[in-house]
């Protein structure tokens, strides 16, 4: 059933683009406008939503942070993400104008569910993002968007990071349709870009090569270093935790312009650092501060891995190594940038020998708290 991969996490590397296909596929009429049925919350609450807060863990929770910039972007409505064992346990001013959206790939993370009752005992509602149908959380939920990412075997998540993250963008999307601000007209236009990603996917995908061989090489490495600004920061965290959790590898994941506040003493000659760059055709000066990050680190000597947008040549001079993905908006490029950093961490933890689909001391759902 791994479908010929050597692990379900290759299997499921390989399942992304679907996972994503799958997540947006009938969500829309024949007018192109989304339509999520399944949120059974009056259209009347979500208009008077005056703030989001998600709760999640782990990755979920990453994917959380990669929807806040998107759903400030596009609704204007405030949006924190929080651990759920973090918001559980201290008095979080949440009410009945509060969306709570709660994020697991399993729906029954024992610290999720124990923050959806929180919420939900102060008046606020929930919406619970989940793969799994029929488990706990979407139950003790208001509502529910399942993400189809379909079953995930490896206990490190992968393709339901991308299927949470396609689904927190519907809602986002949904949200601002509903509430008619300026971005209302050009949720047609923005699904378009999101249901040409499973194509982007594949490509990064097909490219993987040359990451899988690096990654071969480094088997022996103590420490790696994941930079990323902007939705690039969730991402870099996101490829941190991969490699801990597979590859019991000491990893951390900085937003790059926290770098000159301490973590840049860090940096030694070889210590190798992977750096998520943003479109040089996005916003501003975001792509030429993090160019000067790659320059800073790289003049002390560390060895830069650098995932930057098809044509982006400015990255070329500071960088050892880079991995090139297609072209994307930006709020979109974290469902290209994660999959290098997936398949770098699969492919280490595989190379030293270990158990990529089950490592030591984890379990797939965590039912305790
Ligand atoms: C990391 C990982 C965990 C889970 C976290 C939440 O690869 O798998 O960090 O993301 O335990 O699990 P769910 O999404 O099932 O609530």
């Amino acid at each position: 059933e791994k479908g010929g991969f050597p692990s379900f996490m290759d299997k499921e590397i390989h399942d992304q683009p679907h996972a994503v296909a799958d997540t947006l596929l009938g969500r829309t009429d024949a007018h192109g406008r989304l339509v999520l049925d399944e949120i059974r919350i009056d259209e009347s609450v979500l208009r008077s939503v005056d703030k989001i807060v998600v709760i999640a863990c782990g990755t979920a929770a990453y994917a959380g942070h990669v929807a806040k910039y998107a759903i400030e972007h596009w609704c204007r409505i405030p949006v924190e993400v929080e651990l759920a064992h973090e918001f559980r346990y201290r008095d979080p001013v949440v009410n009945e104008q509060t969306l709570v959206v709660a994020v697991s790939q399993s729906g029954e993370t024992m610290d999720t569910l124990m923050a959806v009752r929180h919420a939900r005992e102060q008046g606020a509602k929930v919406l619970a993002i989940v793969n799994t149908h029929g488990s706990t959380i979407p139950r003790e939920s208001d509502a529910v968007l399942y993400t189809h990412a379909g079953p995930e075997i490896a206990v490190a998540s992968t393709k339901a990071f991308l299927a949470q993250i396609t689904a927190a963008y519907l809602l986002g999307l949904y949200l601002a349709q509903l509430r008619g601000n300026k971005f209302a007209d050009e949720v047609t236009a923005i699904l378009d870009e999101l249901r040409a990603m499973p194509d982007k996917i594949q490509q990064v995908i097909d490219r993987s090569g040359r990451v899988r061989e690096i990654a071969r090489w480094m088997a022996d490495t103590q420490s790696v270093l994941f930079l990323g600004r902007h939705v690039g920061f969730p991402v870099a965290m996101e490829g941190a935790l991969k490699l801990k959790e597979l590859a019991y590898i000491h990893a951390e994941g900085f937003a790059a312009g926290e770098l000159k506040h301490g973590p840049i003493a860090l940096i030694e000659p070889g210590q190798p650092v992977f750096v998520v760059v943003p479109s040089p055709r996005g916003r501003d000066s975001l792509h030429s501060k993090v160019v000067s990050n790659i320059q800073e680190i790289r003049a002390r000597g560390a060895r830069t891995l650098v995932i930057a947008e098809d044509g982006d040549e400015a990255v070329r001079p500071y960088a050892d190594e880079v991995f090139y993905v297609p072209q994307a908006p930006t709020l979109l490029a974290p469902l290209l940038a994660v999959v290098p950093l997936q398949v770098f961490a699969c492919e280490l933890a595989t190379a030293k020998g270990l158990d990529v689909d089950q490592p030591r001391n984890l379990a797939k759902s965590v039912t305790v708290e």
